[in-house]
């Protein structure tokens, strides 16, 4: 295994190994504090990040407003509070010098105000901040104003292009990095284009040469990329490391971090992993931020899957093959439906599957009636937690709605990413992983159980398994 040379990230030269950014409260000050420690650069997530009462108890947050807009107040607030919360707990385990990052979401509700609230309160905490999920232009002038580095999350050498042109290049001294998130394997949202099919994925060499050309262009011949997806052990990646074409890498893990001593995540959590098979985690659309995730295979997903399979097309007169009555809701309103569907929807209600929910797309998926008020009080309860959102039709635009009807067939990834990280419910809620994660299963270094400290993950990294 070759040695891995020190990198210089923000400012120092560390390991060139990073814990990754994960929501909700996921990776968070310990985990990244304890990575940061060991050598590498720790990435807290501030997407809403938890704060403690005095026993250190994580605060529920549980909101008061009456609107939506008032809710998002408080979301926004207490994504403030927790991000400077983990800050000062990351420095306080990893010592003045370690690198610590905080990542955000840039599709996320109130993202600048979060991001600025929390670098205001967290001065001189944190070093750089990651950020993906949609086109965040904007990262490069914040992250300059408060003189530390910003690392754009991107999964083609095109979309970083773009970056540079817009923003990027008026502030080249803060770009610390360039994450490239292989959309196929990582975990979490996932940047897949249209143009790119999640069915075939694309080996990553030709992708981060490719950006690595497109960065010489720029001058970025010396600006670290961020390698982050599907990296299990460096052996694998030897070719990459001191590679003249590639030039300075250093390696992201979301993943296998997951399962280390210090990760907040439930113990039943880290016991899962350790059971999951080849094909059990695969990429899905139901996120209700329109990107594809990638996700374990639960009852969760299965639910959704199902409940789009439940899905017919209607119009509210009858036109072509929509020729066939079919009354639904409460009051029987008569819809138009081909004639096979009818059939099909005839049979989900004799399954239980009474009640029919509109979509944006004038189909009706059928549902349980207690599904059914389900997803209502969820859509009722939004908080506001992206800048648009497919499921409840929340925008944080001066309207406060996306115009389009709010769409049943996604969920409230607010509550469930809450749930997931502070219960033991796993069956109920989506469970984010990479697409290595079977691998956990596999490996002889997680034999009968075994759950290292971040400090031994990092030094077995280092040793190439
Ligand atoms: C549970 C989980 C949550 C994640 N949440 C986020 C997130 O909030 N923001 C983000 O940029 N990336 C997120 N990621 C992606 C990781 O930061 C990392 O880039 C990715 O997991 C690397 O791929 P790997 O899972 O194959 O190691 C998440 C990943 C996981 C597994
Ligand atoms: S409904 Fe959508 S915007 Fe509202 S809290 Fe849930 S995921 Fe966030």
């Amino acid at each position: 295994m070759k040695t891995l040379n020190p990198l210089r990230i923000s400012g120092r030269e560390v390991l060139p190994l990073v814990e990754g950014g994960k929501g909700i409260s996921v990776s968070n000050g310990e985990s990244s504090g304890a990575w940061a420690k060991a050598g590498g650069v720790g990435t807290f997530s501030g997407v809403n990040a938890d704060s403690y009462d005095a026993e250190g108890r994580p605060i529920p947050q549980i909101y008061h407003g009456k609107t939506r807009r008032e809710r998002h107040e408080e979301l926004v607030a207490y994504a403030i509070a927790g991000g400077v919360t983990q800050a000062q707990i990351a420095r306080d385990i990893a010592g003045p010098d370690a690198r610590l990052h905080v990542n955000i979401l840039w599709e996320m509700g109130g993202a600048e105000r979060v991001l600025h609230g929390v670098l205001e309160g967290a001065k001189g905490l944190v070093n750089g901040v990651t950020c993906g999920a949609g086109m965040p232009y904007r990262i490069a002038q914040i992250a300059a104003n408060y003189g530390i580095w910003y690392y754009p999350i991107v999964s083609s050498a095109r979309a970083f292009r773009a970056l540079w042109k817009r923003a990027y290049h008026k502030f080249s001294d803060w770009l610390g990095g360039v994450v490239y998130e292989d959309p196929w394997l990582a975990g979490g949202h996932n940047g897949l284009s249209n143009s790119e099919d999640p069915r075939h994925p694309e080996p990553p060499f030709p992708r981060v040469l490719a950006l690595r050309e497109t960065m010489r262009e720029f001058g970025l011949e010396h600006t670290p990329i961020v390698m982050a997806g599907g990296v299990w052990n460096l052996r694998e990646w030897e070719d990459w490391i001191g590679n003249p074409e590639l030039g300075p890498i250093a390696f992201q893990f979301g993943t296998r971090p997951l399962l280390t001593q210090e990760s907040p995540i439930s113990d039943a959590w880290k016991k899962r992993l350790l059971t999951l098979k080849p094909g059990d985690v695969y990429l899905n659309k139901f996120s209700p931020t329109g990107f594809y995730s990638s996700a374990v295979r639960n009852a969760f997903l299965i639910e959704l899957h199902e409940r789009s399979a439940r899905q017919i097309a209607f119009t509210h007169e009858p036109i072509g093959e929509h020729d066939t009555e079919l009354k639904v809701g409460p009051r029987g309103r008569a819809v138009f439906v081909t004639a096979a569907d009818k059939q099909h929807a005839l049979a989900w209600m004799n399954q239980g599957f009474t009640e029919a929910m509109r979509t944006p797309d004038s189909t009706l998926i059928f549902v349980t009636p207690e599904r059914g008020r389900q997803i209502r009080i969820d859509q009722v309860e939004c908080m506001g937690c992206l800048s648009a959102c497919s499921f409840s039709n929340w925008s944080q635009n001066e309207e406060g709605t996306t115009g389009r009807k709010a769409d049943p067939r996604s969920f409230c990834i607010q509550k469930t990413l809450q749930d997931i990280s502070h219960s033991e419910s796993l069956d109920h809620n989506l469970m984010f992983a990479g697409h290595a994660a079977y691998r956990f299963a596999q490996d002889p270094y997680y034999a009968n159980g075994f759950i290292p400290s971040v400090k031994d993950l990092v030094e077995r990294l280092q040793t190439g398994d």
